[in-house]
């Protein structure tokens, strides 16, 4: 039997497919919402038993059809975010900041619970344009709608991520591998299916009104990061410290790219620690804690990159 319906924008990305999972799972009726039905009903359809996903495409601007939406459902998460800008509407300004705006004022006037997913450790960034549309999304979702909860994850991986992936596709082909900032940026990454187990718990704990710092259960610097990455497809790479000024060149030559894998907005970001603040509440404070530490979550995936397969090596 459906326990409530809801209403999730950006569910074809990562965090939504697990998302999706585990609402339906849990008898919750999943409303996925994405540009282009055609194209992501695909992934959409195989995440969710017959019944429990309706899947509707529209332009996230469109705001009658949005209200439509929202007045059918019992809560709305908003996962549409984007790394990079392209073109004149998919701008940072118009997605972490507008759409995040019209989504929260619909949700305050139909008396409908909202989640919104923004990011962690931005409040102290100050050249990052990426930053500061997600930090003025924040405060338009709280002028409108102080019962709102704001999620800030650190770094989320899982086999649907464009980080670990990415990364693991790069340390198979080139030999080495620039770090910047010497690698010493701290991350607490945090797994899908932990960031999906949280964002559900809230909805069904009916938490609400509340920031949460979404961390995972370790700390590890860029660096960590990398090593445990080529230690899981295998791999020995030179790990290079690329000074600042090389780095940001090419950051500013990969930007032109369609999908670059490092812009200059980027680059400012990654100089700044993404751990818990000194006075943010995380998921742990809630009694939500994260299970699964960076090392076994990506080596449940990682024999995707690996020579010779999932049994190619001996595992711990
Ligand atoms: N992944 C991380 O490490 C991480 C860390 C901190 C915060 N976050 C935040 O968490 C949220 C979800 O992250 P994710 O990793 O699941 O992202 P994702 O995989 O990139 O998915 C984002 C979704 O947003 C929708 N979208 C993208 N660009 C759009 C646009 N221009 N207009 C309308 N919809 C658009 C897409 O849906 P359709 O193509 O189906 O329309 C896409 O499925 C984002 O807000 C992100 O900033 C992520």
């Amino acid at each position: 039997m459906i326990r409530k319906k809801v209403l999730i924008f950006g569910a074809s990305g990562q965090i939504g497919r697990y998302c999706v999972r585990k609402f339906s799972k849990e008898n919750y009726k999943v409303i996925a919402v994405t540009r282009n039905k055609h194209q992501k009903a695909y992934v959409l359809k195989t995440q969710a038993p017959i019944g429990y996903l309706d899947i509707e495409e529209t332009n996230i601007f469109d705001q009658s059809k949005i209200e439509e939406l929202i007045v059918k459902s019992d809560v709305c998460i908003n996962l549409v975010g984007i790394l990079f800008e392209k073109g004149k509407k998919n701008t940072f300004k118009n997605i972490h900041t507008i759409f995040p705006k019209i989504l929260s004022s619909i949700c305050a006037k139909n008396n409908k619970k909202f989640i919104h997913i923004s990011a962690l450790g931005l409040d102290k960034v100050k050249n990052s344009n990426y930053a500061l549309s997600k930090v003025h999304g924040e405060i338009e979702i709280r002028k409108n709608l102080p019962n709102a909860v704001i999620l800030k994850p650190s770094i989320v991986y899982s086999v649907d991520d464009k980080f670990t992936t990415k990364f693991m596709s790069i340390l198979n082909l080139l030999p080495i591998f620039p770090l910047y900032y010497n690698g010493n940026t701290k991350f607490t990454p945090v797994h899908a299916t932990d960031v999906s187990d949280i964002i559900f718990n809230i909805v069904d704990k009916e938490i609400h009104s509340k920031d949460i710092e979404v961390i995972g259960p370790e700390i590890l610097t860029f660096k960590e990061i990398l090593e445990k990455l080529l230690k899981a497809i295998n791999k020995r790479r030179l790990l290079l410290p690329l000074p600042l000024f090389f780095a940001r060149l090419s950051a500013s030559i990969f930007q032109l790219f369609p999908s670059p894998i490092i812009t200059l907005d980027q680059l400012n970001l990654l100089k700044y620690d993404n751990i818990k603040t000194e006075n943010g509440i995380t998921n742990y404070d809630v009694n939500l804690p994260s299970k699964i530490y960076f090392e076994k979550g990506i080596n449940e995936y990682a024999y995707n990159w690996r020579e010779g397969g999932k049994f190619s090596i001996k595992e711990n």
